[in-house]
């Protein structure tokens, strides 16, 4: 009798669901014949750093050629920006390359993990694609709660994924909160600590996680040229840990992961300080602005120190979702996420925070403060 393919499969591939990005500007302009503004998969509202996408229009006659597997060129700028060895610097198609070169290589077995719930749903993807329990543990106020973290840590476990800040909910902890839980972690357990929106957290006190690298802790930063770079379509990504543990990640590594075009890009735009600032400073100010908005309107959001705020309408996210995309407005609900009355939207340049705040009233997702 013939097979079908999906029978092939081992139960926990077939148990999983294709990751759902943003929908595509494209596909709703299409769709409803309007035109859109995205708001919903964290970019960058000003576009790419224009010194990436000079270097890029250089570079392109050069593209015939496989990009330098190592990177090294990259890796060794990325190495003196931090006052570290290119040795302790892996590159990623994305830091979500990354995540999974940590669950190939770690999550085998027996071996176990942690993070957190409503947190990066790439951490439970990689899992679960190795077939490997994930241990979630509930946030506290919307944030990484480190006491219960450290308190699920049993001998089976092997990695610590933790979003700081998180994804979605846009909170943090502080350094000497990570230094705790870093104390009471086992010597065995890696501490995969991604901090994809950094640059856009403004407290001195936030993360010394560069010095855990140079001290030899056990311990992976991630940072990604995906979003205050804007070149979240070139995939490109870092992981910076003890050079031991990046020979154990470049085991699991496909050989040319990072293009070309990435890295010369992604070299370019640490130079384009310019643009990090404009990003940074847009971000702040628009940030401020929307806040103020739905403070006026009474709408509910969790503070956020990132890119995006989540927004709880207190309606179903999927109906919310749907309203604001039958004019235009593509945000992000997070039902599936665990957050079922919330959605996630980016801060936009101004004017497409303006067409939001207009389409959430539009939609009767407001709810006056009683005077
Ligand atoms: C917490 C977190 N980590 C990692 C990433 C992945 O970024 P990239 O793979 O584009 O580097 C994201 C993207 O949204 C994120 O929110």
């Amino acid at each position: 009798m013939k097979k079908n393919i999906e029978d092939l499969l081992p139960p926990h591939i077939r148990a999983l669901h294709p990751y759902v990005p943003g929908k595509p500007i494209e596909e709703v302009e299409r769709e409803l014949k309007i035109s859109a503004i995205k708001l919903a998969s964290n970019e960058n509202p000003l576009g790419p750093s224009p010194r990436a996408m000079e270097a890029m229009r250089e570079y392109v006659g050069q593209v015939h050629r496989y990009p330098d597997g190592q990177g090294f060129y990259l890796r060794r700028k990325l190495a003196e920006r931090f006052s570290l060895h290119p040795d302790q610097v892996l590159l990623g198609a994305g830091t979500t390359d990354i995540i999974e070169m940590v669950a190939k290589a770690f999550l085998q077995g027996q071996a176990e993990g942690v993070t957190a719930e409503g947190s990066f749903v790439m951490y439970y993807v990689v899992a679960q694609m190795l077939g490997a329990a994930l241990h979630c543990v509930p946030l506290k106020n919307y944030t990484y709660d480190v006491e219960a973290i450290a308190e699920a840590i049993t001998p089976r476990i092997r990695v610590v994924f933790f979003a700081n800040p998180n994804n979605p909910t846009g909170t943090y902890v502080r350094a000497r909160e990570i230094d705790r839980l870093l104390d009471r972690i086992p010597d065995g357990v890696l501490l995969v600590l991604d901090e994809a929106y950094a640059e856009y957290v403004d407290d001195p006190e936030y993360s010394h996680s560069i010095d855990y690298v140079r001290q030899g802790r056990n311990v992976l930063v991630l940072r990604t040229f995906s979003k205050v770079h804007g070149l979240a379509g070139l995939r490109v990504g870092y992981g910076l840990g003890v050079s031991n543990l990046v020979n154990c990640l470049n085991l699991v590594r496909g050989p040319f992961n990072t293009s070309s075009i990435a890295q010369v890009a992604a070299m370019a735009a640490m130079d384009d300080h310019a643009h990090v600032r404009e990003s940074v400073e847009n971000n702040r100010r628009e940030m401020r602005w929307l806040c103020e908005q739905l403070d006026r309107l009474g709408v509910r959001y969790v503070p956020s120190v990132t890119n995006f705020l989540l927004v709880d309408t207190g309606r179903d996210a999927n109906e919310t979702f749907q309203l604001l995309l039958r004019q235009g407005v593509i945000v992000r609900p997070m039902k599936e996420n665990g957050f079922p009355t919330a959605f996630r939207v980016t801060i936009g340049r101004h004017d497409e925070n303006v067409r939001f705040i207009e389409s959430l009233k539009r939609a009767g997702m407001t709810a006056p403060v009683p005077a």
